[in-house]
C-alpha cells in the first residue's frame, strides 16, 4: 500500500476588522477611517484574533538591546513566528544579529532564516538617512554576533548586500529558488524611500496569507519616513495595517503589521474584478 504523503497546509492569519477591536471606542471611531490601526487596551485579545492562540504560546522576556527591537516587539515577534511556523524568513537589517536568533530560534527546524545587512567596507556616508550610520557602523563589523552561540544558527543565510540594489533581488531570487517568503522582518535604514522600497521588495514576494512586521512605525523623533510611508500606504493605497500603542509607554513598542491576505488592500479586489 502506498503511504500517504503528509502535506503540510501552511496557516493563514484572519484580517480583524478596525470595528471588531476590543478597545469599543476606538473600534467606533474607525468606521469610516483608513489606519494603520492601534491594538491598545485588550490588545491580547485582538492579537489572538488574528493569529488564534498565539497568546498562549510561552516566551520569555528578553533584555532590552539598544538599536534592536525592544522585548515587547521581541515578544509580539515570536508569538506570531512561532503560530505562523514560516518555511522562509527574509529579514532586512541584521544589525548585531539578535533579531536574527529570535527568529530562528521560534521558527521549524527547516526554515531558512535569510538576513541581510549591508557590506563590509560600505561608505555610510552614502546612507540617506543619519539617524541609521550609529547602527550601520557597529554592524560593519560585528553584524551576526549574538547568533553566532545559538543552536539554530545554521538555519541562518546572512548576506551582506546593499538590499535597495537590483544585485540583491537578484541574489534574493536565487535563494528563494521559486519559493515564496512567509514571514518578512523590515528593520534596515529607515528613511522614507528605503523604507517604501524595502517593504514593496518584501511584498513581492511574500505568500499569500504571509505576514510583513516592520519595526520603527510612529517613532516621530527620528524615524518620521517609516511613519510617512505606512500613512501613504494606508491613507492612499488602502492597505491594512495594524500597530500597537499604549498611551502611559509610548516607548515600548514600534512596530506595525500587514498581513497579506485578501482584502488586506481595500479596493484591490474591485479593481481587479473590474
Ligand atoms: C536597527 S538595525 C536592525 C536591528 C535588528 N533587526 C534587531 O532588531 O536586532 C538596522 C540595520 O540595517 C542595516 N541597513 C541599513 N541600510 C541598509 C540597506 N540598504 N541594506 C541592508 N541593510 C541596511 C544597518 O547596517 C543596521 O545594521
Amino acid at each position: 500500500m502506498k503511504t500517504p504523503t503528509l502535506i503540510q497546509m501552511k496557516k493563514d492569519p484572519i484580517l480583524l476588522d478596525p470595528t471588531q477591536l476590543e478597545n469599543r471606542i476606538l473600534a467606533r471611531r474607525y468606521a469610516k477611517h483608513h489606519g494603520p490601526y492601534a491594538l491598545t487596551d485588550g490588545w491580547e485579545k485582538d492579537l489572538d484574533k488574528i493569529f488564534p492562540g498565539c497568546i498562549n504560546l510561552p516566551y520569555e522576556q528578553s533584555e532590552e538591546v539598544y538599536g534592536s527591537l525592544t522585548p515587547f516587539d521581541k515578544e509580539i515577534l515570536h508569538r506570531i513566528c512561532t503560530w505562523l511556523e514560516p518555511k522562509i524568513i527574509v529579514e532586512f537589517g541584521t544589525y548585531l544579529g539578535h533579531s536574527t536568533k529570535l527568529l530562528a530560534e521560534s521558527s521549524p527546524p527547516e526554515t531558512q532564516v535569510i538576513t541581510v545587512d549591508l557590506p563590509e567596507g560600505y561608505n555610510l556616508e552614502k546612507l540617506p538617512c543619519s539617524t541609521d550610520i550609529p547602527f550601520a557602523e557597529v554592524a560593519q563589523d560585528k553584524c551576526g554576533i549574538a547568533y553566532q552561540n545559538s543552536l539554530a544558527k545554521d538555519k541562518i543565510i546572512q548576506v551582506r548586500m546593499d538590499a535597495t540594489t537590483p544585485e540583491f533581488e537578484r541574489h534574493l531570487e536565487e535563494i528563494l529558488n521559486g519559493e515564496e517568503i512567509d514571514l518578512a522582518l523590515v528593520d534596515a535604514a529607515h528613511d522614507y524611500e528605503t523604507t517604501k522600497y524595502i517593504f514593496e521588495l518584501a511584498h513581492r514576494y511574500t505568500r499569500e496569507g504571509g505576514v510583513i512586521f516592520s519595526d520603527d512605525y510612529n517613532k516621530l523623533v527620528t524615524h518620521q519616513g517609516v511613519t510617512l510611508h505606512f500613512l501613504e500606504k494606508a491613507i492612499k493605497e488602502g492597505y491594512c495595517f495594524y500597530f500597537f500603542s499604549f498611551r502611559n509607554e509610548p516607548e515600548k513598542t514600534r512596530s506595525i503589521l500587514f498581513l497579506n491576505v485578501p482584502g488586506a488592500i481595500k479596493g484591490k479586489q474591485e479593481k481587479e474584478a473590474a
